[in-house]
Formats: C-alpha cells, structure tokens, sequence
C-alpha cells in the first residue's frame, strides 16, 4: 500500500558537524504535482521505495526497468507512473535523451546485484557510466533563454506554459541529480579522517571489489566534473550505512560526514528512509538547499 500523502506531520532530525541540531518540519511544496522524476534503479529493494516516496507525494514518475515483474501490480499500475522497459546501461545516448526529456529531477537507486556476475562482470562502472551519461542527457536539453529566480517549486514545470503562453517543453532550471551512494565513501571534498585500518580495508575493497570503485567513481563524477555551480544539473549524493529493511520511515539522522567508522563500527539504515530523504531532496526546496552539492550520511536514530 502507498504512503498516506496527506501525513505532513513527520519531522525528521538533522544534524552536521557545524549545526548540531535543527528540526525541519516535514512540507510539501506547492505545484509539486507537475513535476517529473526519472528513477532507474527503481526495481531495486531502495528503488522501489523511491518510486512510492515519489508517487505519494503527487510526482508523475518515469521509471527504467529491466523487468516489468520486479514491481509490485498495485504500484505498476499508478496513473502517475510510466514504466520504461528497458535496461539504463544498453540504452543509447538518443534514448537517454527521450527518458530525461522534460524531466524536473533524476534520481539513481542503481547498484550491482549480489551475484558473481553482478560484482565482477559487465557492467563494471554501472553506476558511474549511467550516471555520466544522464547528466551528458540532461546537460545536451535545450535551455531556456530566460532565467528564472522564482523558488524551485514556483517555477513553471513541466506541462506549463511560460508567462509568454510558449510551451515550456524542458523545465527551466537545474535538475536535481539524486544519487544513492554508501557511507563506505568518502567525501573528498572535506577532509574525512579514518582510521590506518580503515584506509587499508577501502584499498582492497577498491581494488578487488568493482561496485565500491564504481560507487566512488559516480560520486566523483558529479562533485568534480560537474561540481557546484553547473547551469543544468545540480546534485546531491546519499550515503546511508548498512542498509535494512523496515516497513515505515522512522526517524533518522543527517550528518555532512560519517560519525562512525563504516568498515569497523557501521551504523544502520533503512532503506525505506533512504527513499524517504532522496524524494524530499527532489520536492522540498529548504532540504534540497541545505544538501545540493554534498553528500549527507544518514543514519537511522538509534
Ligand atoms: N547493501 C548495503 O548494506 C549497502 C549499504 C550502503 C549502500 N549501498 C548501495 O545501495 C545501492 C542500492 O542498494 P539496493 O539494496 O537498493 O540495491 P538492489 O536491490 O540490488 O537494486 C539494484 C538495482 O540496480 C539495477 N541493476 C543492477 N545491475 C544492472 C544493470 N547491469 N543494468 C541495469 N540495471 C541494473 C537492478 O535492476 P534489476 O532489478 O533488473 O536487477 C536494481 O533495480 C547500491 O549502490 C549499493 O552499493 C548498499
């Protein structure tokens, strides 16, 4: 069963290294409904919570996947979903370009499945490679020659027509490039201390176990290439620790970098309240402001 889109009374718990402690009330921000969220990923365990995360907040959303079966009759057949079946590494750069196509957000739940094949097969930079080849997509749009400095949510999306009465086939803003990433990595924009141990177990992992290269090599994708000022793409990457299953979002914990040792000590995290926080990133503009261009940890409250 979806989420009840009418329970705006949750609040979730941040914290960061330089503000200890802000509350911020759970909002929906208007004209959410127009907007578009590409997912791939999203017959994934965390995907398909996103695309629910999304669908109950009045998003229409597209989602890539290989195989209709892996999404739940109830889900597959929401108004609001558009089911693309395809697999996002065989497409072609044209059909990148038709799947991001007047989209407002993407958002990426992809990760290497637990088999053989899936660690150390093709496609060995999965994640990295879809992820460069979206932005390419969204960054080949044509754009609008009027800028916009209206809030996000106040923006004429897509559907609309501009205040000259033209169409507006591509929206007018950055899009919002969500990223599911692990607390595994670091952020190498800050500074990020781990222990000798830890620093020797990543270099194994990196070298012998191709998903965490490739997660590594998504993330430094967009903090380096596209960085924090880009016009067309705008980015915030996910690190949620070891992820669990839990049937309701719970309380959870936002932290600029890891506040324990993700090899030696790992925390928890659900992957329900991974989807959670990636669909407020898309939809609510304070928390995407508070996280665009980094790469927050989360936690589930202990
Ligand atoms: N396990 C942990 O504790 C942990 C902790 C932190 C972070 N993470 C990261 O979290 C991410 C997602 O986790 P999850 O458990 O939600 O993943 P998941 O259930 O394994 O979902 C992976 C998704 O990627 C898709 N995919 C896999 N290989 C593909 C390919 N070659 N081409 C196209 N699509 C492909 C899958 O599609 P199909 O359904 O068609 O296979 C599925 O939709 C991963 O990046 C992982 O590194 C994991």
């Amino acid at each position: 069963m979806l989420p009840d889109p009418t329970d705006q009374t949750k609040l979730v718990l941040f914290s960061a290294s330089t503000i200890p402690f802000h509350f911020i009330p759970f909002q929906f921000n208007r004209k959410r409904s127009h907007m578009t969220c590409l997912v791939v990923g999203a017959s994934g365990a965390t995907g398909r919570l996103l695309v629910e995360q999304l669908l109950s907040r009045g998003l229409s959303v597209r989602a890539i996947v290989r195989s209709l079966d892996r999404l739940p009759p109830a889900m597959a057949e929401h108004p609001n979903l558009d089911l693309i079946p395809a697999s996002v590494s065989q497409a072609s750069d044209s059909e990148l370009a038709d799947f991001v196509r007047d989209c407002d957000a993407v958002a990426s739940c992809l990760g290497h499945n637990l088999t053989f094949q899936g660690l150390f097969g093709s496609p060995r930079r999965l994640v990295t490679d879809t992820t460069q080849r979206l932005c390419n997509a969204i960054m080949s749009r044509p754009t609008s020659s009027k800028p916009c400095d209206r809030p996000y949510t106040d923006r004429p999306h897509t559907g609309h027509r501009d205040t000259d009465g033209s169409e507006l086939d591509q929206p007018k803003q950055p899009a919002r490039f969500v990223l599911m990433n692990t607390a595994g990595n670091s952020n190498r924009d800050l500074n990020e201390p781990v222990s000798f141990a830890h620093h020797c177990v990543i270099g194994l992992l990196r070298y012998g176990l191709p998903p965490h290269a490739d997660n590594e090599a998504a993330a430094d994708f967009l903090r380096t290439a596209i960085g924090q000022n880009h016009s067309s793409v705008e980015w915030a990457v996910v690190r949620p620790d070891t992820l669990i299953d839990e049937s309701e979002v719970s309380e959870y914990d936002l932290h600029t970098s890891p506040t324990r040792d993700a090899i030696f000590n790992a925390g928890k995290t659900s992957r329900i309240n991974v989807a959670h926080l990636m669909a407020d990133l898309i939809v609510n503009d304070a928390i995407w402001s508070r996280w665009q261009g980094q790469m927050p940890v989360i936690y589930n409250r202990e």
